[in-house]
């Protein structure tokens, strides 16, 4: 499958990546994990203590920010900000936490969508995020908006967290996963939405395994 657009949106811990990097490996497309951009520039900013309230200044800092995300064989995502991997700084609750002042400006989001169209356009690419589906690519053929219950993304989201030693209670994550979907849904641009012509499957009791042969044979439909 060449120069095919598979756009994948949802909440934290509705599956997306996990399921992405699946499909993206199945069809030999590229997987571009959206999100890992909006964190590489989150750290860079708290790196560089950019002011995060201050929307011009993390525009200009965006404009001056080489971001790069090498796709392994295996899918996995390697990711390099000015040169250096930041693979793993990235998933830290303290990034996570100040995603939201980045994600919510225009000027960050125009070039972020501007370098996912171009790399995605080249070969095709699963893409995956908040916005892919009705920003990025809204006209993309393949559009799927992935869903869980709260309390299933939380579990989700915590064991991801201890398997990377990050050690937190349940309560807290499940809060902060509620906190994340209130600003991924309300901020003014790029925002979380179900596009009406999107495949909406709910993953809250499928496993990952059924959530790719689910996709998969959606997309052989719609074909
Ligand atoms: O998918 P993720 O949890 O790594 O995404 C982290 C944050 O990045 C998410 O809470 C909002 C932001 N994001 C965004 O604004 N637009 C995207 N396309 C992807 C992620």
């Amino acid at each position: 499958m060449n120069n095919i657009i598979i756009a994948i949106d949802g909440p934290a811990g509705s599956g997306k990546s996990t399921v992405s990097k699946l499909v993206a490996k199945e069809l030999g497309l590229l997987y571009l994990d959206t999100g890992a951009m909006y964190r590489a520039l989150t750290l860079k900013a708290m790196r560089e203590n950019v002011d995060l309230e201050d929307g011009e200044a993390l525009t200009l800092m965006t404009e001056k920010t080489l971001i790069r995300l090498d796709t392994m064989p295996d899918a996995e995502t390697k990711v390099f900000l000015d040169g250096s991997d930041v693979t793993f700084e990235i998933r830290t609750p303290e990034v996570t936490d100040n995603i939201k002042y980045i994600a919510r400006v225009p000027g960050v989001r125009r070039s972020m969508v501007k370098i996912q169209r171009e790399t995605a356009a080249k070969k095709g690419a699963v893409l995956e995020g908040r916005d892919t589906t009705t920003v990025v690519f809204p006209d993309a053929q393949y559009k799927f908006y992935l869903d869980a219950d709260l309390k299933e993304r939380a579990a989700r989201r915590f064991k991801e967290l201890r398997s990377l030693g990050i050690e937190t209670a349940l309560s807290d994550v499940e809060k902060d996963a509620k906190k994340r979907d209130i600003s991924d849904e309300t901020r003014k641009v790029g925002a979380l939405k179900r596009a009406k012509d999107a495949v909406y499957i709910d993953t809250t009791s499928m496993s990952i395994d059924e959530v790719v042969k689910k996709i998969l044979a959606e997309i052989k439909k719609i074909k």
